[in-house]
């Protein structure tokens, strides 16, 4: 180990990544805002199938590029939309000045200004020679981003449904668009007509049929009672109004004639304009988990109902439809797209469909004949507080309508017949991610006239009336076969071609299309990261792990698994168990037996995974979410444990004002980690005061510099005081003991949120530890702290006159200073400065101490004072004229 001095010690000699000096949160939010409510439009290679928290691309895309350059050398960067011609002002600038001097904006990041490398983010940058690792790799996000740096990226997940998302967005930059046209159109020839003829129903305004957008059912249950037969109205709203006249005014329900009829205001009681029956929309006969007989009366559990009656009924009770041949002919809009009552004809057309699916034997191979895996989330629990076996749920199948297994299954069997496979992937992703639209878990939200789709929570939920929607699709509705196939079309075409969005001084900007597609060269498996057994083989681990129980993803992704199983168990060995692999998922999931303890086991033996991966100068960058405290001891802790240093921490979402006052809040993170050989041992004492001086060095250079909140600032100091701590992991003593990381953390909080607690003493401690102090250093130490230059000058802890000196034990204008004060009249004025600087004088001469210290006491600030002072100046006198006695048996 090289021989080197202060907070390198320990460490090999490897370059300190720009992602390790700063990170432009500021700049990163900026875009985050926008495209975390226009995804769709910013990368549409993520929206081609759900994935659970999914991180946003452009968070990925600073990380990568804040966490791969390193060497200029390796660096090219292209002008997007210019093929192939790198730019003479980037990279090899001869003179070495220019702005675009990638060795310069490389050098020029740090924490006061991280921006200089942010020039490139809207550039088509490559980095030669780095391969990165996301062995969490979800969707992807991390992987996708990545490669269009370059790097050849290499990803794992545990889970087979992530696993089959991730390899698609990966090829779809090899992907021939017009290919996938070809082959739906051959699946649309095959089966469009036989489904769509499920979802006509006659035209309200003309003598013609209409295509249903959405037929809306309402679940059933008999009164217990008198027998009858309620409908499970949470109020009677159909669909709000959009056009002309109809603006504002609601659709509703009748109870009394079922027709749909339209009021201005559905929170009061209203005349039924068919029937005059009068009526309060808003009042609907199912809450809080009862319902009450509109015949009767009678009040009964929802549940209990259900376990007895042996499931809901289902009754048809409206439509919104869309008319074709009314548009053709120019009608007003009102008429061409609205909501209708369900005749006999619509009723009939559902009896229809279900007479056609019981009878076809031959497509059940493709629907799902799995039962619903009992779990946390599927079945009642603390965490979702749904649970699907209540609602008369058993298989996967009872989640759908009979026309929707009908229609399901012939699109299934149809895409099963493309050939070529990268082609039915596609087609069957696209199919995947429609299933989340069409099933009977699918609620409608009246006030924005949209369905809602299953996974709005992260479990799943049961809505009293299901929207069932057009499986094929028309002219409008979201979610339908259709409109996600021209998602996934995006996403291809934005794959070979990507552009980058970001925001330049208030303005929206688009870079033209970049020359590097995703994803040229990457390798995926699926597995449990744990039993990875690479060995020094990655540049980088970019990764976003499982966050103790925030989804349960092997539980929600069954529910594209088991439809997706059907056609991948052939060629793909990991779809062929029944479910998603739970056990060896790391989550802390009760029905699982493993609490968050475990959770916490299990990252750390990922970590170790991780440590083993990466050469020696590697980087492991991941986000996390922040809650409290403890989770973040015990996140350094294992890091630690397992070899790695915390070299840095950053924000990445907004709102943190809370975090500062302490109180429980949880936000996300970038933590930045390296591998590191060997801690060096530390005294609490001596460490704490780096500490400090660390947390109040970061905090005033951002001040200065950077327009943060508080909050902000205090996540970054944290990152600033663990990389500290990390290089002395295991080996801090305090009171003889070593501390835990987790104790620490607690130090490093109190430390943050009472940064203003930095005074005086401080400022002179950190004095008394620089060599050859200047009044500019009172003045630099001073900034961001409680102290000030005057408060130090008036109590001479420096002193102007004949030069600059400081206000040492042994110096006489400030010995007159004190000694005044201890006798005159303030002496309970005495600061503990002052008090330790006396005894220490009177030690110094030999005369007696105990009276002092007997008349003054001794407290844990006073005791700890003399041990901060002690260990900078190297006497430990400051300790021993306390005395060895402890503070309790003092006085007695
Ligand atoms: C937070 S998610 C990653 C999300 C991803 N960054 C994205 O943007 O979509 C964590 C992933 O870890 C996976 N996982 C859980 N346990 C695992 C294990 N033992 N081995 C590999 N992957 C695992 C989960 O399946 C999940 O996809
Ligand atoms: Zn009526
Ligand atoms: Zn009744
Ligand atoms: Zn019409």
């Amino acid at each position: 180990m090289s021989e080197q001095s202060g907070s390198s010690q320990g460490r090999q000699e490897r370059t300190e990544l720009p992602i390790e000096r700063g990170f432009p949160i500021e700049r990163v939010n900026e875009i985050a805002a926008k495209e975390g409510r226009a995804k769709m439009y910013y990368r549409p290679i993520y929206t081609m199938h759900k994935w659970w928290a999914r991180r946003l691309g452009c968070v990925f895309r600073a990380i990568s590029l804040y966490t791969m350059l390193d060497d200029p050398e390796k660096v090219s960067v292209f002008e997007p939309g210019h093929e192939g011609s790198t730019l003479a002002s980037y990279g090899d600038d001869a003179d070495g000045k220019s702005d675009f001097d990638v060795a310069s904006l490389l050098e020029r990041v740090d924490m006061t200004d991280p921006e200089s490398l942010w020039e490139l983010y809207p550039k088509d940058v490559r980095v030669e020679d780095k391969k990165i690792l996301d062995p969490f790799m979800g969707g992807g996000t991390s992987l996708v981003e990545a490669s269009r740096f370059g790097a050849e990226v290499v990803g794992n997940d545990l889970n087979p449904v992530a696993w089959f998302v991730t390899k698609k967005e990966l090829e779809a930059g090899q992907t021939d668009v017009e290919e996938l046209e070809e082959a739906f159109e051959q699946v649309k020839e095959d089966v469009a007509d036989e489904i769509t003829q499920y979802y006509k129903t006659p035209c309200p305004n003309g003598d013609h049929d209409a295509d249903v957008m959405y037929n809306f059912w309402v679940r059933e249950l008999d009164c217990v009672s008198c027998g009858h037969t309620v409908p499970l109205f949470k109020d009677y709203r159909v669909g709000k109004g959009r056009y002309g006249d109809n603006k504002g005014t609601y659709s509703v329900f009748c109870p009394s004639c079922e027709s749909v009829v339209s009021v201005d205001d559905w929170q009061n009681e209203c005349a039924c304009n068919e029937c005059g029956n009068s009526f309060d929309p808003s009042d609907g006969n199912v809450g809080r988990g009862n319902y009450h007989c509109t015949d009767c009366g009678q009040k009964y559990s929802v549940t209990d109902a259900v376990a007895e009656q042996d499931g809901y009924g289902l009754s048809l009770y409206a439509l919104e439809y869309y008319c074709g041949t009314c548009d053709d002919q120019g009608k007003e809009r009102a008429a061409v797209k609205g909501y209708k009552r369900a005749e006999k004809v619509d009723r009939d057309l559902a009896q229809e469909a279900r007479k056609e699916w019981e009878e076809a034997d031959e497509l059940t191979q493709f629907v799902p004949q799995s039962e619903i895996a009992r779990g946390a989330i599927t079945e009642s629990s603390s965490i979702s507080g749904n649970d699907l076996f209540q609602h008369g749920l058993e298989d996967w199948t009872d989640a759908y309508s009979p026309r929707q297994l009908l229609c399901l299954s012939k699109l299934l069997q149809s895409i099963s017949e493309v050939e070529n496979e990268n082609v039915r992937e596609y087609l069957l992703m696209a199919f995947s991610d429609m299933l989340r639209t069409n099933n009977m878990l699918v609620g409608y939200e009246h006030s924005n006239n949209h369905i809602n789709h299953i996974f709005n929570t992260n479990s799943f939920d049961v809505p009293q009336a299901a929207a069932e929607a057009n499986v094929w699709g028309t002219e409008y509705g979201m979610g339908t076969f259709q409109s996600i196939w021209d998602m996934v079309i995006s996403g291809v075409e934005y794959a070979s071609a990507p552009t980058e969005r970001w925001v330049d001084d208030g303005e929206k900007k688009e870079t033209p299309e970049f020359a590097k597609p995703i994803g040229e060269n990457f390798t995926l498996s699926q597995g449990d990261m744990r039993k990875l057994d690479y060995e020094d083989e990655f540049d980088a681990v970019i990764s976003d792990p499982p966050y103790y129980d925030n989804i349960i993803y092997s539980e929600v992704s069954d529910f594209f698994y088991v439809w997706l199983r059907l056609i991948l168990k052939d060629e793909y060995e990991w779809f062929e168990p029944e479910y998603t692999p739970r056990t060896e998922s790391i989550v802390s999931n009760p029905s699982e037996g493993k609490d968050v303890e475990d959770f916490e086991m299990e990252l750390r033996e990922g970590f170790e995974v991780v440590h083993e991966s990466l050469v020696d100068d590697g980087v492991l960058t991941f986000t996390y979410h922040h809650s409290d405290s403890e989770s973040w001891g015990e996140l350094l802790e294992s890091l630690c444990d397992v070899g790695f240093e915390v070299t840095a921490t950053y924000p990445i979402t907004a709102d943190l004002h809370k975090f500062i006052s302490g109180e429980a809040v949880s936000f996300d993170i970038v933590v930045v980690a390296r591998p590191i050989d060997d801690t060096e041992p530390a005294s609490w004492n001596s460490l704490r005061r780096d500490i400090y001086r660390t947390a109040r060095r970061t905090r005033t250079q951002l001040e200065e510099n950077r327009d943060l909140s508080r909050g902000d600032i205090g996540v970054m100091e944290m990152g600033a005081c663990f990389h500290e701590y990390s290089k002395h992991h295991g080996k801090v003593q305090r009171d003889g003991e070593i501390m835990s990381a987790k104790e620490v953390v607690q130090e490093i909080y109190g430390i943050i949120q009472e940064a203003s607690d930095i005074g005086v003493e401080d400022v002179f401690i950190d004095l008394l530890d620089t060599s050859n102090p200047s009044f500019d250093d009172v003045n630099k130490l001073c900034r961001g702290t409680n102290a000030n230059p005057e408060d130090l000058k008036e109590t001479h802890l420096y002193n102007q006159d004949d030069g600059f000196e400081l206000g040492t034990w042994d110096n006489e204008k400030r010995r007159a200073y004190i000694e005044e004060r201890v006798n005159g009249e303030g002496g309970d004025h005495l600061s503990d400065l002052d008090k330790l600087q006396f005894l220490r004088y009177r030690y110094e001469k030999g005369k007696a101490v105990q009276n002092y210290v007997d008349k003054w006491g001794v407290d844990d600030d006073l005791r700890e004072l003399a041990g901060r002072l002690a260990d900078v100046t190297g006497d430990d006198a400051y300790t021993r004229v306390l005395g060895d006695r402890d503070i309790t048996s003092y006085g007695e």
